[in-house]
């Protein structure tokens, strides 16, 4: 169960700087043991302002940014090019101006015949890439997450069979609301990461954060990112002021003592 000292709440103005210190130094302290790192990127809006941050002064030059593997945790079954693409979030973010780093990068190819060819060619790019060894699933070093206000979290949405999925290493499914085609992570392939940050901003994941984080009668069916309590690495919450004034503090630390 999450403890209270895995969750960091941050001052907004201070969030995008606060979590790109996190995750160079984790990304440093993978580097200083293994010849590469894997980092799997979340989409959405709210990472953008940290990859933004991560691809300036200082950050920018704190890492060997050539032995970094980037990865998707999902993406959305449209071209590159459109405004929807996650691809594209990314590329506009970070790795423009990480141009000159010679960094490695795996979109999911999102050009095949549909999302499901799609999803299948991604899984052999990460065995390709040897995050696939015990035959289990890939054990990928920084997994960035956010979570949905139905708690979805990556493309594993409520009620969908994909959060039950033990075996796939990439699932496609439709959004329950707008049918977009998704492909996505499977949960084993998440939540086997060595870490996992979870970025979680604004008033409106209040009550969805401390539903997934402090009821645990929330299941995984009902909020795909109570998936966290099984993680087999550690997993930490960054989030804002806003995101974070429903949970329920230890008195303890509250009043001080
Ligand atoms: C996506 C993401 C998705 C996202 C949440 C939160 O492709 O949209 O993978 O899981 O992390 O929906 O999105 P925001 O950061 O925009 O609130």
């Amino acid at each position: 169960m999450t403890t209270l000292d895995d969750i960091e709440i941050i001052d907004p103005k201070r969030f995008p700087a606060t979590v790109a210190e996190e995750i160079v130094a984790s990304i440093i302290d993978v580097l200083d043991e293994n010849e590469s790192c894997s980092f799997v990127l979340s989409g959405g809006s709210t990472p953008a302002q940290v990859y933004r941050r991560l691809s300036r002064p200082p950050y920018d030059d704190e890492i060997d940014w050539s032995r970094v593997k980037l990865f998707w945790g999902d993406e959305r079954f449209v071209p590159q090019e459109s405004e929807h693409s996650n691809f594209r979030m990314v590329e506009g973010t970070l790795l423009q101006s990480l141009s000159d780093k010679d960094l490695k990068y795996f979109p999911v190819n999102t050009s095949l015949g549909s999302e499901t060819l799609s999803a299948e060619d991604y899984a052999n790019t990460i065995k390709q890439q040897g995050y696939y060894t015990d035959g289990k699933s890939p054990v990928f070093d920084i997994v960035l997450l956010g979570i949905g206000s139905d708690g979805h979290t990556a493309s594993l949405f409520p009620g969908s069979s994909s959060v039950s999925d033990t075996e796939s290493i990439c699932i496609s499914c439709d959004h329950p609301n707008d049918g977009t085609k998704r492909i996505s992570l499977g949960p084993t392939a998440i939540f086997s990461a060595k870490k996992i940050f979870f970025l979680v901003t604004g008033e409106e994941k209040a009550e969805t954060l401390t539903q997934i984080i402090q009821d645990p009668s929330v299941t995984p069916e009902q909020m795909p990112a109570t998936l966290y309590r099984n993680a087999s690495g550690h997993v930490t919450w960054f989030c804002d002021y806003q995101a974070a004034a429903k949970l329920e503090r230890a008195t303890s630390e509250d009043n001080g003592s």
